[in-house]
């Protein structure tokens, strides 16, 4: 019997699910299996948006940030309506497992397929990197450069002008992006979710290079953090009494042609999947660790509590 089995990309979009598109559809066929995109993430399954994938379809794409079948939010899938209808394109369709692709909200999707006995295979993309089980989630790497490129140029002009800079970053509750872009960037601090905010030890900071004559701190703040970027401005400005600049970096983060990390990582667990499914394994969350795949029962890769290194924080200010 030839294997069927379908592909989707859901929420936010995240630089190398593409990679990974491409390793799915293309192992898939090798190994002798017929290879069905969905469009639009879960939305496509409710509406039967699928299409079979021949090895061209994913030609030329690795290098290409976003996702070629398409992803959205959908609402409609969180409701039992939603995912009886989702449940009976994918029986109609034949298909024996899919392959979901995405973060948090997409793992939850996922379990609610598995409850219905439907075999889920989820590879991790998300830029947040929020996802408890795994260290690595594709997309995370990416961001986290393009940020730091950003703060190389903002560097600059604050070097010039002699500007203190906020920068907010993405990452919704999670404060992966912040830290390890204020690591990476030479920030002079960072203030993340996971942890309370000292507004006045980060005046402090700021205060003491300009005693030195530093006059360009870089402050990143994640966009979940405890303190509005408004309300982080006016009591920094206040607080140094001198003008202060913000830039909120956006959707640009979620851009961008994939690192070789993000790369190698989606083509290894899009591989993986297909090697699960080929083997009749039960549905796996699969994870990366920085050098190896790694797996883990997807009844409990939700209950899995994430954790970001906050001792980083102070690693950050003592190096700045
Ligand atoms: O999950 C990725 C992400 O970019 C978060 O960092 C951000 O909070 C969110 O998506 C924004 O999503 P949307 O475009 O749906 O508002």
């Amino acid at each position: 019997m030839i294997k069927r089995i379908g592909v989707l990309t859901s929420g936010g979009d995240a630089p190398g699910m593409n990679a990974a598109i491409r390793a799915v559809t293309r192992k898939g066929i090798r190994t002798g299996m017929e290879v069905y995109g969905i469009g639009h993430g879960y939305k496509g399954l409710i509406d039967g948006d699928m299409r079979l994938m021949n090895i061209a379809h994913v030609g030329d794409i690795i290098h290409r940030g976003g996702t070629v079948l398409k992803t959205a939010r959908c609402e409609e899938f969180k409701t039992d309506k939603g995912i009886d209808k989702a449940v009976e394109n994918i029986n109609k369709a034949k298909l024996d497992s899919i392959i979901t692709i995405g973060g948090d909200g997409t793992l939850k999707g996922a379990l609610e397929l598995v409850k219905k006995g439907i075999n889920v295979q989820f590879i991790p993309a998300t830029i947040d990197n929020d996802l408890g089980y795994c260290a690595y989630s594709i997309g995370f790497d990416t961001a986290v450069n393009t940020v730091v490129n950003a703060v190389n140029g903002i560097r600059e002009t604050g070097m010039s002008h002699d500007k203190t800079t906020i920068i907010e970053v993405m990452g919704r509750n999670c404060g992966d992006i912040a830290l390890m872009s204020g690591l990476a960037g030479g920030a002079d601090a960072v203030l993340i979710p996971e942890v309370k905010s000292d507004i006045d030890k980060i005046i402090d900071k700021i205060k003491e290079g300009i005693s030195r004559q530093k006059k360009n701190s870089i402050i990143i703040r994640a966009e979940g953090a405890d303190i509005s970027t408004e309300e982080l401005t006016e009591e920094i400005k206040k607080g140094i009494g001198e003008d202060v600049r913000t830039v909120i970096l956006g959707y640009l983060q979620r851009g961008g042609s994939p690192t070789a990390l993000d790369r190698n990582m989606a083509t290894l667990m899009g591989s993986e999947a297909v090697r699960l499914i080929s083997e009749d394994k039960p549905s796996t969350a699969i994870g990366f660790d920085g050098q190896n795949v790694t797996l883990v029962d997807l009844k409990k890769a939700d209950n899995i509590e994430n954790k970001v290194r906050a001792d980083l924080l102070e690693l950050v200010m003592t190096l700045a």
